[in-house]
């Protein structure tokens, strides 16, 4: 089949998620991808620095081995019917990574689901006790995901919907820019803003607050240190639960296994997803204190919890989670992501004040550069792609995610395209 007609049927057919219409018409045809790197359908080779999923590389063949083993064994099968010893595995090898409390894990399949999931969990947990509570507090920059409820927590643009919002959300403004947020002067301010959103609606005391350990696409911002521990604090003062969204930042991205670990909070309950099967298959979990789970005996219509997708912990999503588990310990991936991130920080500060950069910030291989405007983040990603580096972009914030697998040499040809890229836009 011709370039041209691939190109022609994925116009005429495909709806492309969060796309314009016209978008299509100039997307990238992706066809193999080995390692670091992407193949496009015109032979066009890209390092691929655009991808949070993609945390151990391109055919890894642990992974692809796993994947093709379960496929011929058993695919997968509906958990509520019956269940697999992959699901039991990968649940146990979760909670392995999780603090102790945290040993019961949900799967599904999509960070947006398990954001849903966890939120339910947290109300119908309120109701089993005797104390029902709904409204959540959020990050008005936050992302959690595009269905109904996930998208409802976030005031991002891009999100704004005209139907009914499941659970009142209020929402928390950053207090500063988002390159000031990581001083630690920016914690006092932000820790104030949480306070006041608690006790923003006194006849609805707070069910839960849901954060990212960093806004992934609120900006790449990272928070101020020691902010995870206190809003630990400030949920047990109010009695909300403590949710965090690691559905970007687990897995190793920010250079430790959870974005909690910076802090070393315990949180109530944690959302992951992406790293999980470093995108070789849509899975995520939902990792829930044991005392939580207890609770659910007391549901009045099942006697446990109602939710779940036919696909729910898929056999073969379980097998390539763990194998990717498993390639992250024995290759040391959080580390390393520790270590490069490191290095692409000290490489990528001089580019301030070029190309319109205004900042560079990071926590281990989630690299961001903030620009003037978004048209000098889209310049930059635009050259970076005629460069052979593929990048991802939110607004005016251009980011570098690569693979933590990254060898020396690809982060040398990373950086160097990069440098090319923002400077030849200068
Ligand atoms: C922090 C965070 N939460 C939730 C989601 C939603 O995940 P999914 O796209 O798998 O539904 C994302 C996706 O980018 C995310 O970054």
């Amino acid at each position: 089949m011709s370039v041209a007609t691939e190109r022609l049927r994925d116009r005429r057919h495909l709806w492309h998620v969060w796309s314009p219409l016209a978008a299509d018409l100039t997307r990238t045809l992706l066809v193999k991808g080995a390692g670091a790197y992407v193949t496009d359908v015109d032979g066009r080779e890209f390092l691929d620095a655009s991808s949070l999923n993609l945390t151990c590389g391109y055919a890894a063949p642990d992974i692809t081995r796993a994947i093709a083993a379960q496929a011929t064994l058993l695919p997968g099968y509906d958990l509520s019917v019956a269940s697999h010893d992959l699901a039991g595995a990968l649940a146990e090898a979760v909670a392995r990574l999780m603090p102790t409390a945290l040993s019961r894990t949900l799967l599904t399949n999509s960070g947006t689901e398990a954001c849903e999931a966890a939120l339910l969990i947290a109300a119908m947990h309120a109701a089993n006790v005797g104390r029902p509570r709904t409204r959540v507090i959020t990050f008005t920059a936050g992302y959690h995901g595009s269905t109904l409820l996930s998208r409802s927590l976030s005031g991002l643009p891009h999100l704004a919907h005209p139907f009914v919002t499941p659970l009142p959300v209020s929402r928390v403004d950053l207090p500063l820019t988002p390159r000031q947020m990581r001083a630690p002067e920016a914690l006092e301010p932000l820790i104030s803003a949480f306070r006041d959103a608690l006790l923003r609606e006194p006849d609805l005391p707070p069910l839960a607050v849901l954060v990212e350990p960093l806004l992934n696409v609120g900006g790449g911002v990272v928070l101020p240190p020691a902010f995870l521990g206190e809003l630990r604090r400030l949920c047990d003062e109010h009695g909300a639960l403590l949710v965090l969204d690691e559905v970007s930042t687990g897995y190793g991205r920010t250079g430790r296994m959870f974005g909690f670990e910076h802090d070393d909070v315990t949180p109530d309950i944690v959302v992951s997803s992406k790293g999980l099967a470093a995108g070789y298959a849509p899975v995520a979990a939902v990792s829930v204190r044991e005392s939580i789970y207890a609770t659910f005996d007391r549901d009045p219509v099942l006697g446990g919890l109602r939710f779940g997708q036919t696909t729910s912990g898929h056999a073969i999503a379980c097998a390539a989670a763990l194998a990717t588990l498993e390639l992250i310990e024995r290759e040391k991936l959080v580390e390393r992501a520790a270590h490069l991130g490191e290095r692409f920080l000290a490489a990528l500060r001089g580019l301030v004040g070029t190309g319109g950069v205004i900042d560079v910030r990071g926590l281990g291989l989630f690299v961001s550069l903030e620009f003037e405007d978004q048209d000098a983040a889209i310049r930059t990603v635009t050259s970076a792609a005629e460069h052979g580096l593929l990048l991802r972009r939110q607004g005016g914030v251009v980011m570098a995610v690569p693979p933590l697998t990254l060898d020396d040499a690809d982060a040398t040809t990373l950086l160097d395209r990069l440098r090319q890229s923002v400077e030849g836009t200068a």
